[in-house]
């Protein structure tokens, strides 16, 4: 299973938004954007605007994960901009359906969020619209928070509903993963890794993403999850 890591910008200097981004292009799958509106969560961060232009500077896709009160409306503008990858969350989206639809007819990966304290079971009919499933695990809001460990039994959950229906949706892990806590998301079945802090706060941003994907596809190789999906 192969192992993929979205360092996300949150933590990332936002005057020199395009030097961050290219310090993890080597290394990294992704560059995780953060577009918060003070309204879904209290911070306020990026919009539009700077997506685009991000995207003319980053070799790596956009991972955009939208924590805003009105993803039905604005969720295909980013898609349409040219991100890779566009989330929404269920507890923001009045037509998740229709919203995944519109990502995926823009051509970006659709992804669905979920915070902490939503369960994941009465999402399994939307797997088909979507292509990766976002676990958070903090609060979403802010970077540099504590990885919650109430959410890797979900996780585990998430993995064997995703394994029953072929495995082909990804399912992504955000908030606290780092060295101390990346394994344990990978062993309970997590495969894309976002990481802000670990990242942006290290003195070798690169540095970082290599080892976190080590650290990531180790665990993964002895996952039971993994053995099951690979045989
Ligand atoms: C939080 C954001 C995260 C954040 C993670 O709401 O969705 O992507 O950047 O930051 P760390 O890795 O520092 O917890
Ligand atoms: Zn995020």
């Amino acid at each position: 299973m192969a192992v993929q890591i979205s360092p996300s910008i949150l933590s990332a200097d936002f005057a020199r938004l395009a030097d961050e981004a290219r310090a993890v292009e080597a290394v990294a799958d992704w560059v995780h954007v953060d577009v918060m509106d003070y309204h879904f969560v209290p911070n306020l961060t990026i919009g539009l605007p700077v997506v685009q232009s991000l995207l003319k500077h980053a070799t790596l896709p956009l991972d955009c994960h939208l924590m805003i009160d009105d993803p039905d409306r604005y969720a295909p503008e980013y898609a349409e901009a040219g991100a890779g990858n566009v989330t929404i969350h269920a507890e923001a989206a009045k037509a998740p359906v229709r919203t995944l639809r519109a990502i995926r007819a823009a051509g970006a990966r659709a992804g669905l969020a979920i915070n902490p304290g939503t369960p994941v079971q009465p999402y399994e009919d939307l797997l088909p619209e979507l292509d990766m499933l976002l676990l958070m695990t903090v609060e979403p809001g802010f970077g540099g928070q504590k990885f919650l460990d109430i959410v890797l039994p979900k996780l585990r959950r998430a993995r064997a509903m995703v394994s029953a229906h072929g495995g082909a949706v990804w399912i992504q892990v955000d908030g606290g993963v780092d060295e101390e806590t990346i394994e344990r998301c990978a062993d309970a079945g997590a495969d894309v890794f976002v990481a802000g802090s670990a990242v942006y706060s290290a003195d070798d941003p690169a540095r970082a993403v290599r080892a976190l994907r080590e650290q990531a596809q180790r665990a993964t190789a002895h996952a039971t999850w993994a053995a099951r999906a690979g045989s």
